[in-house]
């Protein structure tokens, strides 16, 4: 059964580990993501993007997701990944998606407000969980682009605001992250992340984790982030083990033989943000 992430996060907020959240495109990297979780009996979130959604359709996904929840134990959750539009959330939500994201940390803040309450107020009532983010992360993830100009961290006081007048699930924040590869050395504000921690109750979610050294992962979940995504790490070496399929056998044409390499290159690094969160052995 696809769950929402309710209960897999407060789960998380309880253990002091945080589930992971992968990016899906396609079959193969649905797979993956399945059956890595499943081996190491870690909760799984499955993301997709709006340019997803437009790729491989949300009765597809919704599909796959439920025959990989029917295979295994593994508690899943299909998840909406930055998603503008209420719309689109709204159908997604009624072909059977269990948890969103409603991204309005563009508009100002009373707008934020508005438009994450009315996505809140139609996600609970089909029991499903809403992510909110405050604040605005560099980068670029899929069609969403935000200028280094753009970038802002959350504020600790407009979060406790926030959440209490929005009644979301869960709290994405900007503490220095940023989605795509870093030009330098990601800083993050840890003190922020404690300020936010100690005034609001809810889980909260770490985007744009790829290519963040483990060591400062692992501290902010330590500090009280429950949730990381990542999108960046699994598609580059999926990506670049195709490749080398091609490179090394150039008139290959048979997608169960290229596609292989890609999902094996995948599964490693699977495993290991599945350690780096802590979510091994959790059920
Ligand atoms: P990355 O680009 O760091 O993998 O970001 C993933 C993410 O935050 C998806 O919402």
């Amino acid at each position: 059964m696809i769950l929402s992430t309710r209960q897999m996060l407060l789960d998380a907020q309880a253990g002091h580990y945080a589930v992971p959240a992968f990016n899906i495109h396609n079959l193969e990297t649905l797979q993956v993501v399945a059956d890595t979780a499943s081996e190491m009996h870690s909760p799984l979130i499955i993301a997709v993007t709006p340019s997803t959604i437009d790729y491989a359709r949300d009765e597809y996904v919704v599909a796959m997701a439920n025959i990989a929840a029917k295979h295994t134990n593994t508690p899943i959750a299909i998840h909406l990944d930055h998603f503008e539009d209420i719309t689109r959330i709204k159908k997604s939500i009624d072909v059977g998606f269990k948890s969103a994201m409603i991204d309005a940390s563009k508009l100002p803040f009373e707008e934020n407000i508005a438009k994450t309450k009315e996505v809140v107020s139609y996600a609970h009532h089909y029991d499903a969980t809403v992510e909110a983010e405050l604040g605005k992360l560099v980068g670029v993830e899929d069609d969403l682009v935000v200028d280094d100009k753009d970038a802002a961290y959350t504020n600790p006081d407009d979060a406790v605001k926030f959440v209490k007048a929005t009644n979301i699930d869960s709290l994405a924040v900007a503490i220095g992250t940023a989605h795509g590869l870093y030009k330098g050395e990601p800083k993050l504000d840890f003190d922020r992340l404690i300020e936010i921690r100690k005034k609001v109750d809810i889980p909260l979610v770490l985007h744009g984790a790829s290519d963040v050294p483990d060591e400062l992962v692992k501290k902010a979940i330590k500090l009280g982030i429950c949730k990381v995504n990542v999108a960046t790490d699994l598609k580059i070496p999926f990506s670049n083990a195709v490749k080398k399929y091609f490179k090394e056998n150039p008139d290959a044409n048979d997608p169960r033989k290229y596609m292989t390499p890609g999902k094996q290159a995948m599964k490693e690094i699977v495993k290991h943000k599945i350690e780096v969160c802590g979510s091994l052995n959790r059920y």
